[in-house]
Formats: structure tokens, C-alpha cells, sequence
């Protein structure tokens, strides 16, 4: 009997490409980056099932130049804002994706983001390694301190959950604006607010970390960044597209944000060339994932939820 087939778009954890390869032939491209909708086409054609990531686009052309044998196609990402969905729907392909499993890993990083921000980590290390660091000074580097401050949580879904748990550890109070509030029991001493708007206003740690969608383009512009707190830090680990880049870029230039950690850039991976030059802002090339254990469960979910729904289920990370 033919085995249907499978193509990956990206490698993935070699645990997840050898449980595929149990159920699929595997067509892989080559290389690890995005690809052009000529080159999906070219190596899906025939496939059953495309394995995309992060940031790969997959557009209604696609989709309909993929039938009638494309089915499903698996993302290993939260997020899903590449794939059109009503496309998918129309065409009667399944689109599953990996929520829950990376939640731990993308909080870290935000933490992460957050400190080295704050405490002015990259800077620190830098000194060190050019050699030229004068030895203690009471007045070097100094940063903004967690305890106490307030940390703004724009999208308290389940990464939202797990940086607050963190933040708390600081002594940090936790803020949150969200599409809906949550109970109390998920709330945990998280104050609410109706408005985004609001939220900014008291956000000294300003961590963006809401799916990306159109409503949120841009979200960070010139207006909303007037209204946070003096030294204010802010963190993305959304999508790029979340921050107007001339506004902060200004806001840190002029100091009127203390710095920021990002690891998500509009146009990824060609990010706006004016951070690169700026001291105060802590770069990631979005890695809030990326540890072996959360890519492996990445994937496996994705295959899972895939397999599932061909034996009659109804997976819980199906999107369509
Ligand atoms: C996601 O899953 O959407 C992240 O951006 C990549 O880990």
C-alpha cells in the first residue's frame, strides 16, 4: 500500500522526524528557512500533509494550488497567523498547531528578556569581554531593579500565566490586559484592566506577549509608548509587527524607554538595522521556544493532534 506523504518544510527535532517518518513518506526541503509559495508548491505537490513553522507563509494560493491531496497542515508553533485559515476552511484542510507545550520555555525567555533589559546584561558581558572593563565602580551600568515595580502583561493567555508566575518570584506586582478577564483562580493577585491603555499607564516592565493579530499591528506606537511610566522596559515576544520600530527606536534613542528585550522583529530575519547600533536594547533571534524538550513536544503534538483526527477524534489543537 502507497504511504501518503508528508513534506517538512523545516527540520524538526530528530525524535519528531523519525515518529513522522512511522507514518508518512517524508519530503523535506532543503535548508532551514522560510520558503517562496513557488518553492511550497514545488516540493508539497502530491503531499498529504505539510509540516510548516513560525512564520512560514501559507497563503489561499497555496492552499488551493495544493489540491485535492493536501489535507492538513501541521504548524510547530503557537502561533498561527501565517496560515490563512478561512482558505484552509474553504478547502477542507485541517490546520493543527502546538499551543500549551511551549508555554514554560517562552516565559523563561521573557524573563530572561526582562532582566537583561533591566540589569543591562548583554551590556555587562560586553564590557567584560573587550577587555576593558576598569574594575567596580559605584556608578557602571546601573539598571532598574524587579522588586517592586509593575510588570504590564498585554495577553494573559497561557505564556501571559507563566510570566506573571515568574514575575511574581521578583516581587514584581502583575498587571494584565486580556480579551477576557480571568478568574480569580488564574488571576492569582493579577490586577486587571479594561483597556490597553490603561495598562500602559502603570506598566514599568511593559511585556507584550499576545498573539499576533491584525488588530494588534503596530499596537506600540508613538501615543501608547507616551503613556508608559518614565524608564519603562519593554519586552516582545508577540510578533514583530506588534511595535511601530520608528517609534521605539526613538523612545530608546531619546531614553524615554530604558531599554528594551526583544526576540521577535517585523520582517524577520532582516530586523530593523538601527537596533543592532542601540546599547540599551537586549536582542534574541526568536528562540522563545527553542529548548530540546519543548521542540520535541512541539512537534509531537502537532503529529499527534494530525493522527488523531485521522482516527475519527476531535485533537484539541486543531484550529480548523
Ligand atoms: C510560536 O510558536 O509561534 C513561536 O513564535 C515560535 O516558537
Amino acid at each position: 500500500m502507497t504511504r501518503a506523504k508528508a513534506f517538512l518544510i523545516r527540520p524538526l527535532p530528530a525524535t519528531v522526524e523519525a515518529a513522522i517518518a512511522t507514518h508518512f513518506d517524508v519530503v523535506r526541503a532543503e535548508g532551514d528557512r522560510i520558503l517562496s509559495a513557488a518553492e511550497v508548491l514545488e516540493g508539497a505537490r502530491g503531499c498529504r500533509v505539510v509540516f510548516v513553522s513560525a512564520m512560514q507563509p501559507m497563503g489561499r494560493e497555496v492552499i488551493a494550488a495544493l489540491q485535492p491531496e493536501l489535507k492538513a497542515v501541521g504548524t510547530v508553533s503557537v502561533g498561527y497567523n501565517h496560515i490563512d485559515l478561512e482558505a484552509c476552511r474553504e478547502y477542507g484542510v485541517s490546520v493543527f498547531y502546538s499551543p500549551g507545550v511551549l508555554s514554560d520555555a517562552c516565559a523563561d525567555l521573557a524573563v530572561m528578556l526582562v532582566l537583561n533589559a533591566a540589569r543591562r546584561g548583554h551590556e555587562a558581558e560586553a564590557l567584560v569581554r573587550s577587555g576593558k572593563w576598569p574594575g567596580y565602580s559605584n556608578v557602571q551600568l546601573l539598571g532598574i531593579g524587579l522588586t517592586g515595580r509593575r510588570a504590564g502583561i498585554l495577553g494573559m493567555g497561557r505564556i501571559g500565566q507563566a510570566i506573571a508566575a515568574r514575575l511574581r518570584g521578583f516581587g514584581t506586582e502583575i498587571h494584565y490586559h486580556n480579551r477576557r478577564q480571568l478568574s480569580a483562580a488564574e488571576e492569582l493577585g493579577a490586577t486587571y484592566h479594561a483597556s490597553a491603555e490603561e495598562l500602559l499607564r502603570v506598566s514599568d516592565f511593559l511585556v507584550l506577549c499576545a498573539p499576533g493579530t491584525p488588530e494588534l499591528h503596530r499596537f506600540l506606537n508613538r501615543e501608547r509608548i507616551a503613556v508608559l511610566p518614565e524608564n519603562a522596559v519593554v519586552v516582545n515576544v508577540s510578533r514583530g509587527d506588534t511595535v511601530d520600530d520608528d517609534a521605539l527606536i526613538e523612545a530608546l534613542k531619546s531614553g524615554r524607554v530604558f531599554a528594551a528585550g526583544l526576540d521577535v522583529y517585523a520582517n524577520e530575519p532582516a530586523l530593523d538595522p538601527r537596533y543592532i547600533e542601540l546599547e540599551n536594547v537586549f536582542l534574541t533571534p526568536h528562540i522563545a521556544s527553542a529548548t530540546t524538550d519543548t521542540r520535541h513536544a512541539m512537534g509531537m503534538l502537532v503529529l499527534n493532534g494530525i493522527l488523531a483526527h485521522d482516527a475519527g477524534e476531535a485533537p484539541e489543537n486543531q484550529l480548523c
